[in-house]
């Protein structure tokens, strides 16, 4: 989560004050030119994954092209590729600013490696990349439509792309018809509870913080879309453990956060003894720590027993029924 502006931790609001501190004023030009070098790693890591994910397609290993015979060629598909490459990089951003932000709310570990400064920083680029990430994400895949749709004008072609990647319900073939509207939500969530911060002086630091703590279900939803939908994650196979496991550490911080908070506002407390929190909101918040600490027993369970929604990879020549399904 992105930092808030308040000089200490005391529970007290951050003071809105013009001059107060005007450091904490940080304009969003100054962290997009902060997040050059962040945005140039993930390029990287994109371009990376790209050539891993068409070396396996031209080897005839891809996942992709055993849930989608018609795929086999990194030439022709290579949007496709891009676009999933943009897709993990996205991912990895967005896993890598939220244990940031999980850092920096929850209990403050005794040593860290870097200021708490360089890591709000940090925080705030990876953010601004990792959205930039999954916009590249959904570009890539509606540009990849509109070059498959041969058959239609160029307005259609165009017209089906969009509608296709950018309008909720639009899409209307297997997995899709729930895995993209999951995916929408996640990238149009996104946007304005990243962005929030930058206004955060005009719409108050309080409901700059209480609206930016559900950026979490923005990652909930990016989880869930990629382990319905990525066809690299599709068979019960070591990506899609390696994918359950990196959520472990979201998991066990979110908790830690939950039971520890770093503004002692947030604390817990018995029922009815802190001031201004009442017994039903007392009830939501001890429930939305038990449901954390589920998420991680349930995580455990999964990677433990191996029951992880994964399929069945066909025997070559990959001929199953539902074969084209994610397209
Ligand atoms: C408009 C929103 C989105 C659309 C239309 C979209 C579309 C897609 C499609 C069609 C796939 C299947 C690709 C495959 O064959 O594997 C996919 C997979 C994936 N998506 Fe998205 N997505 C969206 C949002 C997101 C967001 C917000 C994230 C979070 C970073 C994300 C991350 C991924 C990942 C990691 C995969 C797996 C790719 C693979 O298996 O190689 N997507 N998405």
């Amino acid at each position: 989560m992105l930092p808030d502006a308040r000089p200490d931790d005391d529970g007290t609001a951050a003071p809105a004050g013009p001059g107060r501190r005007p450091a904490d004023r940080v304009a969003l030009r100054g962290d997009l030119r902060a997040a050059v070098p962040d945005a140039t790693a993930a390029v990287a890591v994109t371009a990376a994954v790209f050539v891993f994910l068409s070396v396996r397609m031209g080897s005839g290993t891809s996942a992709t092209v055993a849930v989608m015979p018609f795929m086999d060629d990194p030439d022709t598909y290579w949007m496709y590729l891009l676009s999933q490459a943009f897709g993990w990089s996205g991912l990895l951003w967005a896993w890598g600013t939220v244990v940031l932000g999980l850092l920096l709310s929850g209990p403050r570990p005794a040593r860290l490696p870097v200021s708490r400064q360089v890591l709000e920083r940090w925080h705030r680029t990876t953010s601004l990349t990792t959205m930039a990430l999954m916009f590249a994400h959904a570009l890539l895949f509606a540009a990849e439509l509109v070059r498959y749709e041969v058959q239609l004008t160029w307005a259609q072609r165009l017209w089906t792309g969009f509608a296709d990647t950018f309008v909720p319900g639009w899409y209307d073939s297997g997995t899709g018809r729930l895995a993209i509207p999951i995916g929408q939500g996640a990238l149009y969530l996104a946007i304005p509870l990243g962005l929030l911060f930058y206004v955060r002086h005009r719409i108050g630091a309080n409901t700059w913080r209480r609206l930016h703590r559900f950026v979490i279900v923005v990652y909930v939803l990016s989880v869930w879309h990629t382990l319905l939908y990525g066809t690299n994650v599709w068979y019960g196979e070591w990506p899609r453990t390696v994918l359950w496991l990196l959520q472990l550490p979201v998991a066990v911080l979110l908790l830690l956060r939950l039971l520890r908070p770093s503004r002692r506002a947030e604390r817990l407390g018995a029922p009815g003894r802190r001031e201004g929190v009442s017994l039903p909101g007392w009830t939501v918040r001890a429930a939305g720590r038990a449901a954390a600490a589920a998420v991680v027993v349930g995580l455990l369970a999964v990677v433990v027993s191996g029951h992880d929604g994964g399929r069945e990879r066909p025997a070559p020549p990959a001929t199953s029924p539902n074969a084209q399904e994610p397209e």
